[in-house]
């Protein structure tokens, strides 16, 4: 992808950054905050703002409440900020905005189609801009639980189609429709493999894996559930309550939290699921545990190395000292 293939949203962004989004042939720059006007070095002739609602919107668990979220600009700072793109030069316009994460009531995606139509009509009015674009963000759901119901895409595109409609008759035009939905394509596409290690009996059971929060981060860190199965076992009833745990200093390095699995021993390969996005990615080496290979399964039934295993060398490649000798 180049140039206006890609959009670049960034949230408090640093002068290199503005300066490599303008490399090779630029990208569509989504500016987050009013502040950040002036301190873009090059300013492009297409810019688009990110929005934050504020209190006019709930958002979701995972994203959060608007008002405490650090996206985007206030309500009352919109017009202002397009009035300063002109005047540094800009002549087509976008608007962005991303309100909610892993939602699967595609209802909060129709109302945020509404509030952008509502927004761009308050600034055409103020300002007398058309916009090229809508970019309803990303947050489009995947059922994570096997009793989750997806994301009614149908029922989204009817009603998105409808409003589009209803702007047309208005305006005599409409913006083109951007959305971000990385998760929602390659989300259900990936599984972590791990293998069981240990059990351990204290006051509850934990099944200790070979991977750790470092290659899934999500669980740990706003408490995601992912599904879990044992391929082996799958006939096999559930066998009690287990935690599911990595190898880390950190008690919320867990994959699930008392989650009814059949009886696992050692050497039973567990496979966690719908860690296409999210997964790998948000990876980090804490407590030095290395990130593990990513293999392709083709549609063949092939299998690809498409990423390599982390080593020890690739833990302290950014180091530089002299190796000390301990002499006793
Ligand atoms: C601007 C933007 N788009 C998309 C995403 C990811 O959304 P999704 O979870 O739907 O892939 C994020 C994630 O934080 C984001 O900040």
């Amino acid at each position: 992808a180049r140039g206006e293939e890609i959009m670049f949203t960034s949230n408090n962004t640093a002068r290199e950054d503005f300066l490599e989004a303008a490399r090779d042939g630029g990208c569509i720059l989504n500016l987050d905050d009013i502040s950040l006007l002036p301190k873009v070095p090059e300013f492009p002739e297409l810019i688009c703002f990110r929005y934050n609602p504020g209190p006019r919107r709930t958002g979701n668990a995972i994203i959060g409440n608007p008002v405490e979220a650090k996206y985007g600009l206030a309500h009352h700072q919109v017009i202002e900020a397009y009035r300063q793109a002109i005047d540094r030069g800009a002549r087509r316009f976008g608007i962005h905005t991303m309100v909610v994460s892993n939602e699967r009531n595609y209802r909060s995606m129709v109302q945020t189609v509404a509030m952008l139509f509502d927004l761009i009509a308050e600034v055409s009015r103020a300002l007398g801009i058309r916009f090229e674009f809508m970019n309803m963000g990303g947050g489009l759901g995947i059922p994570y639980r096997p009793e989750d119901t997806p994301l009614d895409l149908s029922a989204l595109a009817a009603e998105v189609t409808a409003l589009f409609g209803r702007f047309r008759e208005k305006n005599g035009y409409v913006p083109r429709l951007y959305m971000e939905s990385g998760r929602f394509m390659t989300g259900p596409h990936g599984a972590l493999v791990t293998t069981a290690i240990n059990r351990k009996e204290i006051y509850r059971t934990y099944i200790g894996v070979d991977a750790c929060m470092s290659a899934l981060m999500r669980p740990g860190m706003y408490g995601a559930y992912h599904h879990i199965s044992v391929p082996a076992k799958r006939s096999q009833p559930p066998a009690g309550p287990v935690d599911v745990v990595g190898s880390l200093c950190e008690n919320n390095d867990k994959f699930a939290i008392q989650r009814e699995l059949p009886a696992i021993a050692d050497g039973d390969l567990l496979v966690i699921h719908d860690t296409g996005a999210h997964g790998h990615a948000m990876g980090f080496n804490y407590n030095g545990r290395l990130r593990p290979q990513e293999l392709l399964l083709r549609s063949d039934g092939s299998v690809e190395l498409i990423r390599r295993a982390e080593t020890l060398e690739d833990l302290f490649a950014t180091l530089r000292f002299a190796a000390d000798r301990l002499q006793p």
